[in-house]
Protein backbone atom coordinates (compact mmCIF):
# COMPACT_ATOMS: atom_id res chain seq x y z
CA UNK A 1 0.00 0.00 0.00
CA UNK A 2 2.73 1.85 1.02
CA UNK A 3 4.32 1.42 -2.73
CA UNK A 4 1.49 2.57 -4.58
CA UNK A 5 0.77 5.56 -2.82
CA UNK A 6 4.21 6.41 -3.67
CA UNK A 7 3.46 5.25 -7.11
CA UNK A 8 0.80 7.40 -7.27
CA UNK A 9 2.00 11.03 -6.16
CA UNK A 10 5.02 10.22 -8.96
CA UNK A 11 2.18 10.48 -11.12
CA UNK A 12 0.06 13.15 -9.85
CA UNK A 13 3.54 15.37 -9.81
CA UNK A 14 4.16 14.63 -14.14
CA UNK A 15 1.38 15.41 -16.67
CA UNK A 16 1.08 13.37 -18.82
CA UNK A 17 0.62 15.54 -22.07
CA UNK A 18 4.36 16.90 -21.42
CA UNK A 19 5.61 13.02 -21.39
CA UNK A 20 3.46 12.36 -24.26
CA UNK A 21 4.77 15.75 -26.66
CA UNK A 22 8.39 14.75 -26.15
CA UNK A 23 7.54 11.74 -28.83
CA UNK A 24 4.30 12.74 -30.09
CA UNK A 25 3.44 16.34 -31.80
CA UNK A 26 0.12 17.34 -30.20
CA UNK A 27 -2.51 19.41 -30.71
CA UNK A 28 -5.51 20.62 -28.67
CA UNK A 29 -8.57 20.02 -29.98
CA UNK A 30 -11.83 20.32 -27.65
CA UNK A 31 -11.52 18.64 -24.46
CA UNK A 32 -7.90 16.41 -26.01
CA UNK A 33 -4.73 16.63 -27.25
CA UNK A 34 -4.21 14.75 -30.52
CA UNK A 35 -1.73 12.80 -32.26
CA UNK A 36 -0.20 10.35 -34.71
CA UNK A 37 -0.18 7.11 -32.17
CA UNK A 38 3.23 5.58 -31.91
CA UNK A 39 1.79 2.06 -31.05
CA UNK A 40 0.56 1.24 -34.49
CA UNK A 41 0.96 2.00 -37.78
CA UNK A 42 -0.91 5.23 -37.99
CA UNK A 43 -1.78 7.76 -40.83
CA UNK A 44 -4.01 10.61 -39.11
CA UNK A 45 -4.11 11.23 -35.58
CA UNK A 46 -6.05 8.71 -34.06
CA UNK A 47 -4.76 9.03 -30.02
CA UNK A 48 -5.76 11.69 -27.69
CA UNK A 49 -4.24 12.16 -24.47
CA UNK A 50 -6.48 13.32 -21.83
CA UNK A 51 -5.31 16.06 -19.19
CA UNK A 52 -7.75 16.24 -16.96
CA UNK A 53 -8.08 12.03 -16.68
CA UNK A 54 -4.12 11.78 -17.15
CA UNK A 55 -4.82 9.26 -19.53
CA UNK A 56 -4.13 8.73 -23.56
CA UNK A 57 -6.26 6.22 -25.35
CA UNK A 58 -5.25 5.43 -29.34
CA UNK A 59 -8.96 5.00 -30.84
CA UNK A 60 -7.56 2.93 -34.34
CA UNK A 61 -5.09 0.12 -32.00
CA UNK A 62 -7.18 0.61 -28.64
CA UNK A 63 -3.48 1.17 -26.60
CA UNK A 64 -4.73 3.13 -23.82
CA UNK A 65 -3.13 3.42 -20.07
CA UNK A 66 -1.59 6.40 -17.31
CA UNK A 67 1.75 7.87 -18.09
CA UNK A 68 4.05 4.75 -17.03
CA UNK A 69 1.51 2.42 -19.95
CA UNK A 70 2.96 5.03 -22.00
CA UNK A 71 6.68 5.32 -21.38
CA UNK A 72 7.03 1.35 -20.64
CA UNK A 73 6.18 0.93 -24.52
CA UNK A 74 7.08 3.95 -26.27
CA UNK A 75 10.86 3.35 -24.57
CA UNK A 76 10.34 -0.53 -24.02
CA UNK A 77 10.95 -1.00 -20.60
CA UNK A 78 9.70 -2.65 -17.49
CA UNK A 79 6.80 -1.18 -15.16
CA UNK A 80 10.32 -0.49 -12.34
CA UNK A 81 12.19 1.35 -14.77
CA UNK A 82 9.45 3.51 -16.38
CA UNK A 83 8.27 4.18 -12.72
CA UNK A 84 12.31 5.31 -11.96
CA UNK A 85 12.48 7.21 -14.73
CA UNK A 86 9.93 9.03 -14.20
CA UNK A 87 10.38 9.51 -10.90
CA UNK A 88 14.20 11.01 -10.85
CA UNK A 89 12.17 13.63 -13.42
CA UNK A 90 10.45 14.55 -10.29
CA UNK A 91 12.84 14.18 -7.90
CA UNK A 92 11.38 11.48 -6.27
CA UNK A 93 13.93 8.76 -4.63
CA UNK A 94 12.85 5.39 -4.79
CA UNK A 95 13.73 2.69 -2.00
CA UNK A 96 15.83 0.65 -4.55
CA UNK A 97 17.23 -2.01 -1.97
CA UNK A 98 16.36 -5.02 -3.92
CA UNK A 99 17.74 -5.07 -7.44
CA UNK A 100 14.43 -7.43 -8.34
CA UNK A 101 11.44 -5.49 -10.09
CA UNK A 102 9.56 -6.83 -6.92
CA UNK A 103 7.36 -3.50 -6.49
CA UNK A 104 4.29 -5.31 -5.42
CA UNK A 105 4.96 -5.86 -2.16
CA UNK A 106 2.41 -8.30 -1.11
CA UNK A 107 4.39 -10.84 -3.51
CA UNK A 108 7.85 -9.60 -2.99
CA UNK A 109 8.98 -12.48 -0.77
CA UNK A 110 7.99 -15.10 -3.43
CA UNK A 111 9.89 -13.65 -5.71
CA UNK A 112 12.88 -13.12 -3.69
CA UNK A 113 12.56 -16.90 -3.09
CA UNK A 114 12.46 -17.56 -6.50
CA UNK A 115 15.51 -15.36 -7.47
CA UNK A 116 17.17 -17.28 -4.65
CA UNK A 117 16.42 -20.57 -6.05
CA UNK A 118 17.34 -19.88 -9.34
CA UNK A 119 20.49 -18.29 -8.09
CA UNK A 120 21.12 -22.36 -6.16
CA UNK A 121 19.95 -24.21 -9.47
CA UNK A 122 23.03 -22.10 -11.50
CA UNK A 123 25.00 -22.87 -9.45
CA UNK A 124 24.80 -26.48 -8.82
CA UNK A 125 25.30 -26.85 -12.79
CA UNK A 126 28.72 -25.62 -12.38
CA UNK A 127 29.41 -28.22 -9.66
CA UNK A 128 31.07 -31.74 -10.23
CA UNK A 129 27.48 -33.42 -10.00
CA UNK A 130 26.29 -30.91 -13.17
CA UNK A 131 28.96 -32.01 -15.34
CA UNK A 132 26.34 -34.32 -16.53
CA UNK A 133 23.97 -31.86 -17.23
CA UNK A 134 26.35 -29.81 -18.84
CA UNK A 135 27.68 -32.58 -20.86
CA UNK A 136 23.95 -32.90 -22.24
CA UNK A 137 23.57 -29.12 -22.86
CA UNK A 138 27.00 -28.98 -24.68
CA UNK A 139 25.86 -32.24 -26.97
CA UNK A 140 23.02 -29.92 -27.93
CA UNK A 141 25.64 -27.50 -28.84
CA UNK A 142 24.64 -24.77 -26.06
CA UNK A 143 27.47 -23.52 -24.58
CA UNK A 144 28.76 -22.21 -21.43
CA UNK A 145 27.35 -18.32 -22.21
CA UNK A 146 23.83 -19.82 -23.15
CA UNK A 147 23.71 -21.66 -20.19
CA UNK A 148 24.79 -17.78 -18.22
CA UNK A 149 22.04 -16.01 -20.65
CA UNK A 150 19.29 -18.35 -20.31
CA UNK A 151 20.06 -18.54 -16.33
CA UNK A 152 19.89 -22.32 -16.96
CA UNK A 153 20.56 -24.53 -13.95
CA UNK A 154 20.47 -27.96 -12.66
CA UNK A 155 18.14 -29.53 -9.58
CA UNK A 156 20.34 -32.03 -7.93
CA UNK A 157 19.51 -35.71 -7.74
CA UNK A 158 18.44 -35.46 -4.20
CA UNK A 159 14.80 -35.90 -2.72
CA UNK A 160 15.23 -32.29 -0.32
CA UNK A 161 17.93 -30.61 -1.69
CA UNK A 162 16.11 -27.17 -1.97
CA UNK A 163 14.12 -27.72 1.32
CA UNK A 164 17.58 -27.91 2.83
CA UNK A 165 19.08 -25.32 1.32
CA UNK A 166 15.92 -22.75 2.23
CA UNK A 167 15.79 -24.00 5.85
CA UNK A 168 18.76 -22.70 6.31
CA UNK A 169 17.46 -19.41 4.71
CA UNK A 170 15.17 -19.80 7.61
CA UNK A 171 12.01 -20.04 4.71
CA UNK A 172 9.45 -22.95 5.80
CA UNK A 173 8.25 -25.78 3.96
CA UNK A 174 4.72 -24.33 3.92
CA UNK A 175 5.72 -21.36 1.43
CA UNK A 176 8.06 -23.63 -1.08
CA UNK A 177 4.60 -26.07 -0.71
CA UNK A 178 2.55 -22.99 -1.99
CA UNK A 179 5.26 -21.69 -4.28
CA UNK A 180 5.19 -25.19 -6.20
CA UNK A 181 8.93 -25.59 -5.37
CA UNK A 182 8.09 -28.67 -2.68
CA UNK A 183 5.46 -30.99 -2.27
CA UNK A 184 4.96 -33.54 0.00
CA UNK A 185 8.14 -32.39 1.86
CA UNK A 186 9.98 -33.48 -1.55
CA UNK A 187 11.74 -30.91 -3.83
CA UNK A 188 9.29 -30.63 -6.71
CA UNK A 189 12.10 -30.45 -9.24
CA UNK A 190 14.56 -33.21 -8.89
CA UNK A 191 17.68 -34.81 -11.46
CA UNK A 192 16.22 -32.15 -13.88
CA UNK A 193 18.07 -29.36 -16.04
CA UNK A 194 16.34 -25.99 -15.31
CA UNK A 195 14.88 -23.23 -16.88
CA UNK A 196 13.94 -20.28 -15.03
CA UNK A 197 10.57 -18.51 -16.69
CA UNK A 198 10.21 -14.56 -16.02
CA UNK A 199 6.99 -12.57 -16.24
CA UNK A 200 6.62 -9.43 -18.33
CA UNK A 201 9.05 -7.65 -15.83
CA UNK A 202 11.86 -10.24 -16.05
CA UNK A 203 11.38 -11.18 -12.44
CA UNK A 204 11.18 -15.07 -12.03
CA UNK A 205 8.06 -16.49 -11.48
CA UNK A 206 8.74 -20.42 -12.32
CA UNK A 207 10.43 -23.18 -13.72
CA UNK A 208 10.57 -25.44 -16.05
CA UNK A 209 12.88 -28.86 -15.70
CA UNK A 210 13.64 -31.41 -18.58
CA UNK A 211 15.15 -34.60 -18.02
CA UNK A 212 18.31 -35.39 -19.29
CA UNK A 213 19.38 -38.73 -18.62
CA UNK A 214 16.28 -40.75 -17.19
CA UNK A 215 14.16 -41.62 -20.12
CA UNK A 216 11.07 -42.82 -17.81
CA UNK A 217 10.15 -39.66 -16.48
CA UNK A 218 7.69 -36.48 -18.28
CA UNK A 219 10.35 -34.70 -20.47
CA UNK A 220 9.46 -31.39 -19.02
CA UNK A 221 7.90 -30.38 -15.51
CA UNK A 222 6.62 -26.82 -15.05
CA UNK A 223 5.70 -24.79 -11.90
CA UNK A 224 2.32 -25.49 -10.75
CA UNK A 225 -0.07 -22.77 -11.01
CA UNK A 226 0.84 -20.03 -7.85
CA UNK A 227 -0.09 -16.56 -6.95
CA UNK A 228 3.19 -14.92 -9.27
CA UNK A 229 2.88 -18.31 -11.73
CA UNK A 230 0.45 -19.38 -14.48
CA UNK A 231 1.14 -20.93 -17.50
CA UNK A 232 -1.15 -19.31 -19.96
CA UNK A 233 -0.29 -16.13 -19.14
CA UNK A 234 3.57 -16.45 -19.73
CA UNK A 235 5.66 -16.19 -22.66
CA UNK A 236 9.09 -16.89 -22.59
CA UNK A 237 11.55 -14.55 -23.24
CA UNK A 238 9.14 -11.99 -23.24
CA UNK A 239 11.26 -9.01 -21.24
CA UNK A 240 14.49 -10.24 -22.72
CA UNK A 241 13.30 -9.65 -26.58
CA UNK A 242 12.08 -6.37 -26.25
CA UNK A 243 14.74 -4.63 -26.92
CA UNK A 244 15.71 -6.97 -30.09
CA UNK A 245 11.63 -6.78 -31.22
CA UNK A 246 12.21 -3.14 -31.46
CA UNK A 247 15.31 -3.22 -33.61
CA UNK A 248 13.96 -6.05 -35.87
CA UNK A 249 10.42 -4.44 -35.65
CA UNK A 250 8.69 -7.88 -35.79
CA UNK A 251 8.59 -11.02 -32.93
CA UNK A 252 9.22 -14.53 -33.56
CA UNK A 253 6.94 -16.30 -31.53
CA UNK A 254 7.64 -20.28 -31.60
CA UNK A 255 6.39 -23.12 -29.46
CA UNK A 256 9.02 -24.22 -27.08
CA UNK A 257 11.91 -22.43 -25.15
CA UNK A 258 14.59 -25.08 -26.53
CA UNK A 259 14.12 -23.35 -30.01
CA UNK A 260 13.92 -19.81 -28.65
CA UNK A 261 17.56 -21.02 -26.78
CA UNK A 262 18.60 -22.23 -30.36
CA UNK A 263 17.62 -19.41 -32.34
CA UNK A 264 19.56 -16.94 -29.61
CA UNK A 265 22.87 -19.16 -30.63
CA UNK A 266 22.40 -17.89 -34.20
CA UNK A 267 21.93 -14.20 -32.95
CA UNK A 268 18.43 -14.38 -33.24
CA UNK A 269 16.59 -12.98 -30.18
CA UNK A 270 13.27 -11.10 -31.47
CA UNK A 271 11.78 -14.82 -30.17
CA UNK A 272 9.12 -15.60 -27.70
CA UNK A 273 7.87 -19.25 -26.96
CA UNK A 274 4.05 -19.98 -25.59
CA UNK A 275 5.99 -23.41 -23.83
CA UNK A 276 3.58 -25.70 -25.58
CA UNK A 277 0.36 -24.18 -24.73
CA UNK A 278 -2.71 -23.12 -26.89
CA UNK A 279 -2.45 -19.23 -27.48
CA UNK A 280 -4.25 -17.43 -24.83
CA UNK A 281 -5.74 -13.94 -25.11
CA UNK A 282 -3.08 -12.68 -22.52
CA UNK A 283 -0.37 -13.82 -24.14
CA UNK A 284 -2.14 -12.28 -27.22
CA UNK A 285 -1.40 -8.20 -25.25
CA UNK A 286 1.86 -9.46 -24.41
CA UNK A 287 2.54 -10.24 -27.96
CA UNK A 288 0.48 -6.57 -29.28
CA UNK A 289 2.45 -4.96 -26.59
CA UNK A 290 5.98 -6.03 -28.22
CA UNK A 291 5.29 -5.30 -32.10
CA UNK A 292 2.29 -4.84 -34.45
CA UNK A 293 4.18 -7.87 -36.77
CA UNK A 294 4.19 -11.48 -35.73
CA UNK A 295 6.05 -13.71 -37.43
CA UNK A 296 4.46 -17.84 -36.46
CA UNK A 297 7.43 -19.81 -36.09
CA UNK A 298 5.84 -23.07 -34.58
CA UNK A 299 7.08 -26.93 -34.69
CA UNK A 300 6.49 -27.99 -38.73
CA UNK A 301 4.36 -31.24 -37.35
CA UNK A 302 0.60 -31.20 -37.73
CA UNK A 303 -0.32 -29.87 -34.58
CA UNK A 304 2.25 -27.08 -35.10
CA UNK A 305 0.60 -26.46 -38.90
CA UNK A 306 -2.94 -26.26 -37.32
CA UNK A 307 -1.95 -24.20 -34.52
CA UNK A 308 -0.54 -22.05 -37.28
CA UNK A 309 -3.59 -21.95 -38.63
CA UNK A 310 -5.37 -20.84 -35.47
CA UNK A 311 -3.18 -18.89 -33.97
CA UNK A 312 -2.80 -16.27 -37.04
CA UNK A 313 -6.66 -16.23 -37.13
CA UNK A 314 -6.47 -14.50 -33.36
CA UNK A 315 -4.04 -12.85 -34.48
CA UNK A 316 -5.30 -11.25 -37.06
CA UNK A 317 -8.46 -10.45 -35.29
CA UNK A 318 -6.37 -8.75 -32.53
CA UNK A 319 -4.92 -6.40 -35.13
CA UNK A 320 -1.75 -7.68 -36.02
CA UNK A 321 -0.01 -8.20 -39.32
CA UNK A 322 0.78 -11.93 -39.23
CA UNK A 323 3.63 -14.07 -41.26
CA UNK A 324 4.21 -17.78 -40.89
CA UNK A 325 7.78 -18.86 -41.60
CA UNK A 326 6.88 -22.46 -43.17
CA UNK A 327 8.64 -25.36 -41.49
CA UNK A 328 8.01 -28.41 -42.41
CA UNK A 329 9.02 -32.63 -42.26
CA UNK A 330 8.53 -32.45 -38.48
CA UNK A 331 11.25 -30.13 -38.01
CA UNK A 332 11.33 -27.66 -34.68
CA UNK A 333 13.38 -24.27 -35.07
CA UNK A 334 15.65 -26.11 -32.86
CA UNK A 335 16.35 -28.82 -35.50
CA UNK A 336 15.92 -26.87 -38.47
CA UNK A 337 18.89 -24.69 -37.53
CA UNK A 338 20.87 -27.75 -35.83
CA UNK A 339 20.86 -29.17 -39.27
CA UNK A 340 20.54 -25.87 -41.44
CA UNK A 341 22.55 -23.59 -39.84
CA UNK A 342 21.91 -19.72 -39.43
CA UNK A 343 21.72 -18.69 -42.87
CA UNK A 344 18.96 -20.82 -44.42
CA UNK A 345 17.15 -19.89 -41.06
CA UNK A 346 17.32 -16.65 -41.93
CA UNK A 347 16.51 -17.46 -45.58
CA UNK A 348 13.42 -18.70 -44.20
CA UNK A 349 12.20 -15.56 -42.03
CA UNK A 350 13.11 -13.71 -45.21
CA UNK A 351 10.66 -15.87 -47.48
CA UNK A 352 8.02 -16.02 -44.38
CA UNK A 353 4.18 -15.95 -45.69
CA UNK A 354 1.72 -13.98 -45.68
CA UNK A 355 -0.61 -15.08 -43.20
CA UNK A 356 -3.32 -15.59 -45.89
CA UNK A 357 -0.98 -17.35 -48.62
CA UNK A 358 -0.02 -19.88 -45.61
CA UNK A 359 -3.41 -20.26 -45.39
CA UNK A 360 -3.95 -20.94 -49.05
CA UNK A 361 -0.59 -23.01 -49.27
CA UNK A 362 -2.31 -25.40 -46.61
CA UNK A 363 -5.56 -26.13 -48.51
CA UNK A 364 -3.11 -27.57 -51.27
CA UNK A 365 -2.42 -30.69 -48.58
CA UNK A 366 -3.38 -34.45 -49.11
CA UNK A 367 -5.05 -32.83 -52.26
CA UNK A 368 -5.47 -35.38 -55.11
CA UNK A 369 -4.57 -33.51 -58.28
CA UNK A 370 -5.74 -35.97 -60.07
CA UNK A 371 -8.87 -36.42 -58.98
CA UNK A 372 -11.80 -33.87 -60.27
CA UNK A 373 -13.34 -34.10 -56.84
CA UNK A 374 -10.52 -33.38 -55.08
CA UNK A 375 -9.36 -30.53 -57.47
CA UNK A 376 -12.58 -28.74 -57.94
CA UNK A 377 -12.74 -28.75 -53.68
CA UNK A 378 -9.06 -26.67 -53.83
CA UNK A 379 -9.84 -24.24 -56.02
CA UNK A 380 -13.21 -23.60 -54.55
CA UNK A 381 -10.91 -23.39 -51.24
CA UNK A 382 -8.58 -21.07 -52.39
CA UNK A 383 -11.39 -19.22 -54.11
CA UNK A 384 -12.78 -18.72 -50.87
CA UNK A 385 -9.87 -17.89 -49.34
CA UNK A 386 -8.56 -14.72 -52.09
CA UNK A 387 -12.15 -13.57 -52.16
CA UNK A 388 -11.29 -12.67 -48.55
CA UNK A 389 -8.47 -10.69 -49.16
CA UNK A 390 -8.18 -7.40 -50.19
CA UNK A 391 -5.28 -6.09 -51.77
CA UNK A 392 -6.06 -6.32 -55.73
CA UNK A 393 -2.44 -7.14 -57.24
CA UNK A 394 -1.94 -10.13 -54.49
CA UNK A 395 -5.49 -10.96 -55.52
CA UNK A 396 -4.45 -11.58 -59.38
CA UNK A 397 -0.86 -13.32 -58.04
CA UNK A 398 -2.75 -15.79 -56.53
CA UNK A 399 -5.46 -16.30 -59.43
CA UNK A 400 -2.67 -16.52 -61.88
CA UNK A 401 -0.90 -19.66 -59.24
CA UNK A 402 -3.69 -20.79 -59.27
CA UNK A 403 -4.58 -20.91 -63.40
CA UNK A 404 -0.80 -22.50 -64.06
CA UNK A 405 -1.57 -25.40 -61.31
CA UNK A 406 -5.04 -26.06 -62.29
CA UNK A 407 -4.72 -25.82 -65.75
CA UNK A 408 -8.02 -23.59 -66.09
CA UNK A 409 -8.10 -20.53 -68.06
CA UNK A 410 -7.52 -17.42 -65.62
CA UNK A 411 -10.68 -15.65 -67.07
CA UNK A 412 -12.61 -18.67 -65.67
CA UNK A 413 -11.22 -18.41 -62.31
CA UNK A 414 -11.27 -14.58 -62.25
CA UNK A 415 -14.98 -14.80 -63.11
CA UNK A 416 -15.96 -17.11 -60.07
CA UNK A 417 -13.89 -15.10 -58.19
CA UNK A 418 -15.67 -11.93 -58.57
CA UNK A 419 -19.35 -13.77 -58.10
CA UNK A 420 -17.93 -15.18 -55.18
CA UNK A 421 -16.30 -11.26 -53.69
CA UNK A 422 -19.92 -10.15 -54.26
CA UNK A 423 -21.02 -12.56 -52.01
CA UNK A 424 -18.22 -11.96 -49.54
CA UNK A 425 -19.47 -8.31 -49.93
CA UNK A 426 -22.61 -9.81 -48.37
CA UNK A 427 -21.09 -11.81 -45.55
CA UNK A 428 -19.14 -9.07 -44.74
CA UNK A 429 -22.45 -6.68 -44.20
CA UNK A 430 -23.79 -9.30 -41.85
CA UNK A 431 -20.83 -10.02 -39.87
CA UNK A 432 -20.23 -5.90 -38.80
CA UNK A 433 -24.00 -6.20 -38.31
CA UNK A 434 -23.60 -8.89 -35.76
CA UNK A 435 -20.64 -6.89 -33.70
CA UNK A 436 -22.50 -4.30 -33.86
CA UNK A 437 -25.78 -6.21 -32.28
CA UNK A 438 -23.20 -8.35 -30.10
CA UNK A 439 -23.46 -5.97 -27.83
CA UNK A 440 -27.09 -6.24 -26.41
CA UNK A 441 -28.92 -4.33 -24.23
CA UNK A 442 -28.15 -6.61 -21.47
CA UNK A 443 -23.58 -6.19 -22.31
CA UNK A 444 -24.36 -2.80 -22.55
CA UNK A 445 -25.73 -2.18 -19.28
CA UNK A 446 -23.06 -3.87 -17.73
CA UNK A 447 -19.86 -2.36 -19.31
CA UNK A 448 -21.92 0.79 -18.55
CA UNK A 449 -22.66 0.22 -15.09
CA UNK A 450 -19.54 -1.03 -14.30
CA UNK A 451 -17.98 2.80 -16.26
CA UNK A 452 -20.45 4.81 -13.53
CA UNK A 453 -18.63 2.89 -11.06
CA UNK A 454 -15.20 4.35 -11.58
CA UNK A 455 -16.86 7.61 -10.54
CA UNK A 456 -19.82 7.23 -8.82
CA UNK A 457 -19.59 6.39 -5.31
CA UNK A 458 -23.37 5.77 -5.39
CA UNK A 459 -22.65 3.25 -8.41
CA UNK A 460 -20.20 1.53 -6.07
CA UNK A 461 -23.30 1.11 -3.23
CA UNK A 462 -25.76 -0.29 -5.91
CA UNK A 463 -23.11 -2.72 -6.63
CA UNK A 464 -22.28 -3.81 -2.95
CA UNK A 465 -25.79 -3.76 -1.37
CA UNK A 466 -27.67 -5.58 -4.71
CA UNK A 467 -24.41 -8.34 -5.34
CA UNK A 468 -24.50 -7.71 -8.91
CA UNK A 469 -22.71 -10.44 -10.68
CA UNK A 470 -21.68 -10.13 -14.13
CA UNK A 471 -21.86 -13.24 -16.13
CA UNK A 472 -18.51 -12.36 -18.07
CA UNK A 473 -15.55 -13.51 -15.71
CA UNK A 474 -13.24 -10.21 -17.01
CA UNK A 475 -15.89 -7.58 -16.42
CA UNK A 476 -17.41 -9.52 -13.07
CA UNK A 477 -13.62 -9.32 -11.53
CA UNK A 478 -13.22 -6.05 -12.66
CA UNK A 479 -16.31 -4.72 -10.80
CA UNK A 480 -14.49 -6.60 -8.30
CA UNK A 481 -11.47 -4.84 -7.95
CA UNK A 482 -13.16 -1.49 -8.56
CA UNK A 483 -15.08 -1.99 -5.20
CA UNK A 484 -12.56 -3.18 -3.89
CA UNK A 485 -9.78 -0.07 -4.49
CA UNK A 486 -12.87 1.79 -3.86
CA UNK A 487 -13.34 1.26 -0.19
CA UNK A 488 -9.31 0.50 -0.17
CA UNK A 489 -8.58 3.95 -0.84
CA UNK A 490 -11.60 6.02 -0.90
CA UNK A 491 -11.08 7.43 -4.16
CA UNK A 492 -10.93 5.92 -7.68
CA UNK A 493 -8.10 8.02 -9.60
CA UNK A 494 -8.41 6.89 -13.35
CA UNK A 495 -4.87 7.60 -14.25
CA UNK A 496 -3.64 5.43 -10.45
CA UNK A 497 -6.11 2.55 -11.63
CA UNK A 498 -4.60 1.82 -14.47
CA UNK A 499 -1.60 1.58 -12.30
CA UNK A 500 -2.94 -0.64 -9.92
CA UNK A 501 -4.12 -3.49 -12.77
CA UNK A 502 -0.20 -3.65 -13.49
CA UNK A 503 -0.12 -6.87 -12.46
CA UNK A 504 -3.84 -7.91 -13.64
CA UNK A 505 -3.11 -8.32 -17.53
CA UNK A 506 -5.99 -10.33 -17.73
CA UNK A 507 -8.45 -7.74 -16.99
CA UNK A 508 -7.02 -4.81 -18.70
CA UNK A 509 -8.99 -5.73 -22.10
CA UNK A 510 -12.11 -4.89 -20.04
CA UNK A 511 -10.62 -2.12 -18.55
CA UNK A 512 -10.04 -0.47 -21.65
CA UNK A 513 -13.11 -1.53 -23.18
CA UNK A 514 -15.18 0.18 -20.25
CA UNK A 515 -13.07 3.26 -19.86
CA UNK A 516 -13.15 3.83 -23.57
CA UNK A 517 -16.88 4.14 -23.29
CA UNK A 518 -16.18 7.71 -22.87
CA UNK A 519 -19.14 8.73 -21.28
CA UNK A 520 -20.04 11.19 -18.87
CA UNK A 521 -18.89 11.07 -15.55
CA UNK A 522 -22.12 11.95 -14.14
CA UNK A 523 -25.12 9.82 -13.49
CA UNK A 524 -28.85 9.78 -12.29
CA UNK A 525 -29.86 7.44 -9.77
CA UNK A 526 -32.54 6.39 -11.82
CA UNK A 527 -30.10 5.43 -14.57
CA UNK A 528 -28.06 3.17 -12.07
CA UNK A 529 -31.10 1.74 -10.73
CA UNK A 530 -32.02 0.47 -14.66
CA UNK A 531 -28.67 -0.77 -15.31
CA UNK A 532 -29.12 -2.92 -12.05
CA UNK A 533 -32.17 -3.65 -12.86
CA UNK A 534 -31.34 -5.27 -16.56
CA UNK A 535 -28.38 -7.23 -15.23
CA UNK A 536 -30.30 -8.90 -12.60
CA UNK A 537 -33.05 -9.78 -14.60
CA UNK A 538 -30.83 -11.07 -17.06
CA UNK A 539 -29.26 -13.46 -14.55
CA UNK A 540 -32.61 -14.80 -13.40
CA UNK A 541 -33.34 -15.19 -16.71
CA UNK A 542 -29.89 -17.30 -17.33
CA UNK A 543 -30.95 -19.10 -14.14
CA UNK A 544 -34.27 -20.21 -15.57
CA UNK A 545 -32.99 -21.36 -18.69
CA UNK A 546 -30.37 -23.27 -16.92
CA UNK A 547 -33.34 -24.93 -14.12
CA UNK A 548 -35.44 -25.92 -17.64
CA UNK A 549 -32.72 -27.67 -18.95
CA UNK A 550 -32.12 -29.42 -15.57
CA UNK A 551 -36.01 -29.89 -15.39
CA UNK A 552 -35.98 -31.35 -18.94
CA UNK A 553 -33.33 -34.19 -17.64
CA UNK A 554 -34.40 -35.01 -14.89
CA UNK A 555 -35.93 -38.30 -14.61
CA UNK A 556 -36.66 -38.52 -10.84
CA UNK A 557 -40.32 -36.61 -10.25
CA UNK A 558 -39.60 -35.17 -6.90
CA UNK A 559 -36.36 -33.65 -7.77
CA UNK A 560 -38.42 -32.60 -11.07
CA UNK A 561 -41.02 -30.94 -8.80
CA UNK A 562 -38.64 -28.96 -7.06
CA UNK A 563 -36.80 -27.59 -9.69
CA UNK A 564 -40.04 -26.08 -11.32
CA UNK A 565 -40.93 -24.68 -7.59
CA UNK A 566 -37.25 -22.56 -8.02
CA UNK A 567 -38.56 -21.94 -11.52
CA UNK A 568 -41.65 -20.29 -10.03
CA UNK A 569 -39.40 -18.02 -6.85
CA UNK A 570 -37.21 -17.08 -9.89
CA UNK A 571 -40.70 -15.71 -12.01
CA UNK A 572 -41.90 -14.17 -9.17
CA UNK A 573 -39.14 -12.82 -7.85
CA UNK A 574 -37.30 -11.96 -11.03
CA UNK A 575 -39.11 -10.47 -13.47
CA UNK A 576 -42.71 -9.84 -12.76
CA UNK A 577 -43.94 -8.09 -16.12
CA UNK A 578 -42.52 -11.20 -18.30
CA UNK A 579 -44.68 -13.59 -15.88
CA UNK A 580 -47.48 -11.71 -16.08
CA UNK A 581 -47.31 -11.81 -20.14
CA UNK A 582 -46.50 -15.19 -20.04
CA UNK A 583 -49.56 -16.39 -16.92
CA UNK A 584 -51.61 -14.80 -19.65
CA UNK A 585 -50.83 -16.95 -22.51
CA UNK A 586 -50.93 -19.81 -20.12
CA UNK A 587 -54.51 -19.12 -19.05
CA UNK A 588 -55.40 -18.03 -22.93
CA UNK A 589 -54.21 -21.34 -23.57
CA UNK A 590 -56.06 -23.09 -20.69
CA UNK A 591 -59.62 -21.69 -21.89
N1 LIG B 1 5.98 -28.64 -22.75
C1 LIG B 1 5.53 -28.82 -21.46
N2 LIG B 1 5.31 -30.07 -20.97
C2 LIG B 1 5.54 -31.15 -21.75
C3 LIG B 1 5.98 -31.00 -23.06
C4 LIG B 1 6.20 -29.73 -23.54
O1 LIG B 1 5.35 -27.84 -20.77
N3 LIG B 1 5.33 -32.38 -21.23
C5 LIG B 1 6.20 -27.28 -23.26
C6 LIG B 1 7.60 -26.83 -22.98
O2 LIG B 1 7.55 -25.49 -22.54
C7 LIG B 1 8.28 -26.92 -24.32
C8 LIG B 1 7.14 -26.75 -25.29
O3 LIG B 1 6.02 -27.25 -24.64
O4 LIG B 1 9.23 -25.89 -24.46
C9 LIG B 1 7.34 -27.45 -26.62
O5 LIG B 1 7.36 -28.84 -26.41
P1 LIG B 1 8.22 -29.82 -27.32
O6 LIG B 1 8.11 -29.41 -28.75
O7 LIG B 1 7.90 -31.22 -26.95
O8 LIG B 1 9.65 -29.52 -26.77
P2 LIG B 1 10.97 -29.13 -27.53
O9 LIG B 1 11.04 -27.66 -27.63
O10 LIG B 1 11.11 -29.88 -28.81
O11 LIG B 1 12.05 -29.62 -26.48
P3 LIG B 1 13.25 -30.62 -26.68
O12 LIG B 1 13.90 -30.22 -27.94
O13 LIG B 1 14.09 -30.41 -25.46
O14 LIG B 1 12.68 -31.99 -26.72
MN1 LIG C 1 12.80 -30.15 -29.93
Amino acid sequence: MENQSIINEIRSKINIVDIVSEHVALTKKGQYYWGICPFHNDKNPSMSVDEKRQTYTCWSCHNSGNVFNFVEQIENISFREALSMLASRVGVTLNDSKKNNSFVDKYSKYYDIYDLASKYYELMINTESGKKAKEYLKNRGIDNDTIKEFGIGLSLNDKDRLIKYFKEKKIDINTLNDLGLANNDIDTFINRIIFPLDDRNGRIVGFSGRIYDDTNMAKYMNTKETPIFRKGSCLYHYNASKEHVRIKKYVIVMEGFMDVIRASTIGIKNTVALMGTALTDEQISLIKKLSNTVYLCLDGDNPGLTADLHNGELLEKAGLIVKVVYLKDDEDPDSYILKNGKEKFEGLIDGALNYSDFRIERLRVGIDFNSDTDLSKYVNNVLKETALIKDDIRREIILKKLATETYLSYNTLEKKLLELADEGKKVDIIEVKREDKRRNKYERASLEFIYYMLFSERAINVYDSKKLYFINSSLRALAGEISYYYHNYGKITIADFYTYLNDKEELLTSYEEVINLNLNEEVEDETLDEYAKVISDYNVRQEIKRLEEKLKNEPDELEKAKISEQIRMLRIGGEPKWLMKNQQLKIRRRN
